[in-house]
């Protein structure tokens, strides 16, 4: 039986308890670690969980197996780091860090405690995302020539009153560090990294919050392909939509499938053909037996026990963050940017890549929590 550690217990812990009780044969919860103690206790009560609740994870570290990290972004490179050294698997809320270099110290920590790591990114664990990841990924439908990842949320303006978000040097970022950082983790999957691109921020709606409430990039990979990351916090109704154009269709997320062919005049018809076999591709996939933070567990657990390879690994979360950050260096420095960026560039470390960062606006009002804890996630958006 792995024993688990839950650290943080804010809005996305429930997620992580549920997701682990969902394997009680596999995994017992035994500590929950929180500053405030109290809500530790309280997520112990409505859960009937059999665990203690302490007020830092080190009190807990010996006792368990397993570390899930659902504390804030600036927490995460010390927590990680030290409960890999000790040989716990951890599995780590997004973003992974604030800077590539603090991921590196993080992949570090992994290799020196022989210990698994993955970076929480549920939507690859969306039955109808993966099925239409499988269709890209065949290479079936010929070379994926330009994706477009419109990661379109609306919160309103008292969501950057929380005292760690709104604020360059202690959230890192905004919507395109972390909201995008989902979307961007799937397109990297699919389309590993590109070589270059350039972004542009502004924040249009949100006083409360000195960093970007948008932002818009264009990639371009080595073999010419062409990609569009548009993020926002001011999207009402929060339509999202991930397109993907290959050279023999085009496939969206939520599913959606259009086939052309060609008239002798370059002009296009519909493929129904093709339109039949991707949608025969699409329904032929297994189902997946759990879905969203749940389904993401569920890999890490195999992975510790069976040795079956992590879906969404550290690396994984490194690349989103080198993504991320040359995203905000091509938007401070208004220039176009070529990946891998050098170790010592200083949009690889933290606080160096937001010395630049242009102050939207300034945060006068900030609260230790919320009475509201409800949050919308992507369950019904798929
Ligand atoms: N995957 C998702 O869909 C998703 C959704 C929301 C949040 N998140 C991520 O989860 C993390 C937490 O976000 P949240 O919305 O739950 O925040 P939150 O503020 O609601 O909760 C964070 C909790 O961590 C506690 N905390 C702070 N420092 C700590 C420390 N050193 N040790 C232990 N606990 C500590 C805080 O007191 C708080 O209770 C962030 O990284 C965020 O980006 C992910």
């Amino acid at each position: 039986m792995l024993r688990v550690m839950i650290v943080g217990a804010g809005a996305i812990a429930p997620s992580h308890i549920e997701g682990f009780l969902s394997f009680p044969d596999r995994v017992s919860i035994q500590v929950i670690a929180n500053p405030t103690v109290s809500k530790a206790k309280t997520l112990i009560e409505k859960y009937s969980l059999k665990a203690d609740a302490v007020g830092s994870f080190e009190e807990g570290l010996d006792r368990v197996d397993i570390v899930s990290i659902c504390s804030p972004p600036s927490t995460h490179r010390d927590i990680a780091v030290q409960a890999l050294r000790a040989g716990k698997h951890v599995l780590l809320e997004k973003p992974m860090a604030m800077s590539v270099q603090q991921c590196d110290e993080i992949l570090e920590a992994a290799r020196e405690g022989h210990a698994l790591l993955s970076v929480v990114s549920q939507i690859r664990f969306i039955d109808s995302i993966a099925r239409t990841c499988d269709l890209i990924r065949s290479g079936n439908y010929g070379k994926l020539l330009f994706s477009q990842i419109n990661t379109f949320w609306y919160r309103g303006q008292s969501y950057f009153d929380l005292y760690w978000r709104g604020l360059w040097n202690v959230e890192g970022g905004g919507c395109t560090l972390n909201h995008a950082v989902h979307h961007i983790d799937l397109l990297l999957w699919l389309t590993g990294m590109p070589a270059e691109l350039t972004g542009f921020l502004s924040n249009l709606n949100h006083q409360n919050s000195e960093e970007e409430d948008i932002s818009l990039s264009v990639l371009r990979y080595k073999d010419g392909s062409m990609a569009q990351i548009n993020t926002s916090l001011i999207h009402h109704g929060e339509v999202q939509k991930l397109d993907f154009q290959m050279e023999k269709a085009g496939i969206s997320i939520p599913f959606d499938v259009r086939c052309s062919k060609v008239r002798s005049n370059g002009f296009p018809m519909d493929d129904e053909d093709m339109l039949r076999e991707m949608t025969a591709h699409f329904e032929s996939f297994k189902p997946l037996e759990h879905e969203h933070h749940t389904g993401q567990i569920q890999n890490f657990l195999d992975a510790i026990e069976e040795g079956v390879p992590l879906k969404v690994s550290g690396i994984d979360g490194r690349n989103a963050i080198e993504l991320i950050s040359g995203i905000y260096k091509s938007a401070f420095t208004k220039k176009t940017v070529t990946f891998p960026l050098e170790k010592d560039d200083p949009y690889t470390h933290f606080p160096s890549r937001v010395e630049e960062a242009p102050r939207f606006h300034k945060k006068t009002r900030s609260v230790k929590a919320f009475d509201d804890t409800t949050i919308t996630s992507f369950k019904g958006k798929f």
